[in-house]
């Protein structure tokens, strides 16, 4: 009888972690990650005097600004993020997903955030988005094992997979700049609305994609993101003239 009991409780009580959220596995001994990591952050620049609300906002975001423009390297950024303690994804991620490829290819891609492939891997884009994201590079002769360098916005994967928040895009946005600069592509392909808005300041994919734009100093390509196109296969078309106009600009400045 007792054993019945323990299968309808402990059956209630996974039903109950799935509705909150949990879609896997991690251990058999429950880790919180909050208490974990609860360390009030290292040399945190002052606060500047604002409302509360924008407060912890200006402060992340210029913590980002110092930490980003103090690293040297990609080795240097990536240690950087590692240390920085004011995005709350941080606390919920198995591992920074820093990134994936050859540092200083002339095609520089930029993704969202991880999903939960990535967070295990630690490594940008290798479940079934990352998976048909090479067959799209493959396609115009690029590979992330030759001539391509990827990253995200966003290094830690976002519970359940939200998009993030336009706190955590703004507070991110200063390591991505210093990435693109230290990785020093030719040019960025975007892909997906988050990475236009971190980029680009502006969302609109739709309306986006296909047409050249700039940002800190580089072209930029924005694209429908992999995980879009295979939900929506009748858009593979536009990708694929999008590819077309990227293989095009690199023959030219080849
Ligand atoms: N989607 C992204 O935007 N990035 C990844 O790394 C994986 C999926």
């Amino acid at each position: 009888m007792d054993s019945v009991l323990d299968f309808h409780a402990l059956r209630a009580l996974l039903e109950w972690q799935m509705e909150l959220g949990a879609d896997e596995a991690i251990g058999d001994t429950p880790v919180n990650r909050y208490e974990v990591q609860a360390k009030p952050p290292e040399a945190a620049p002052a606060l500047p005097m604002e409302a509360p609300g924008q407060r912890e906002e200006g402060g992340a975001v210029a913590a980002a600004r110092k930490a980003a423009g103090a690293a040297c390297d990609l080795d240097a950024l990536r240690a950087a993020l590692g240390r920085y303690e004011h995005c709350e994804l941080k606390r919920g991620a198995r591992n920074l997903v820093f990134s994936d490829g050859v540092p200083g290819a002339r095609v520089m891609i930029i993704g969202e955030a991880p999903g939960r492939e990535e967070d295990r891997a630690g490594k940008p884009f290798v479940g079934q988005a990352g998976q048909f994201l090479d067959r799209m590079l493959a396609a115009i002769g690029l590979s992330r094992d030759r001539n391509v360098y990827i990253t995200n916005v966003v290094p830690w994967r976002p519970p359940q997979n939200a998009d993030p928040t336009r706190e955590e895009i703004d507070m991110m946005r200063p390591f991505l700049e210093r990435h693109v600069a230290l990785a020093a592509p030719e040019l960025l392909i975007v892909m997906g609305n988050i990475s236009c808005q971190a980029v680009l300041d502006t969302r609109g994919i739709t309306k986006l994609r296909g047409q050249w734009h700039e940002a800190w100093g580089r072209p930029v390509m924005p694209m429908f993101h992999p995980a879009y196109l295979l939900r929506a296969p009748s858009a593979k078309r536009e990708t694929w003239a999008d590819l077309l106009e990227v293989q095009a600009r690199l023959r030219e400045s080849a």
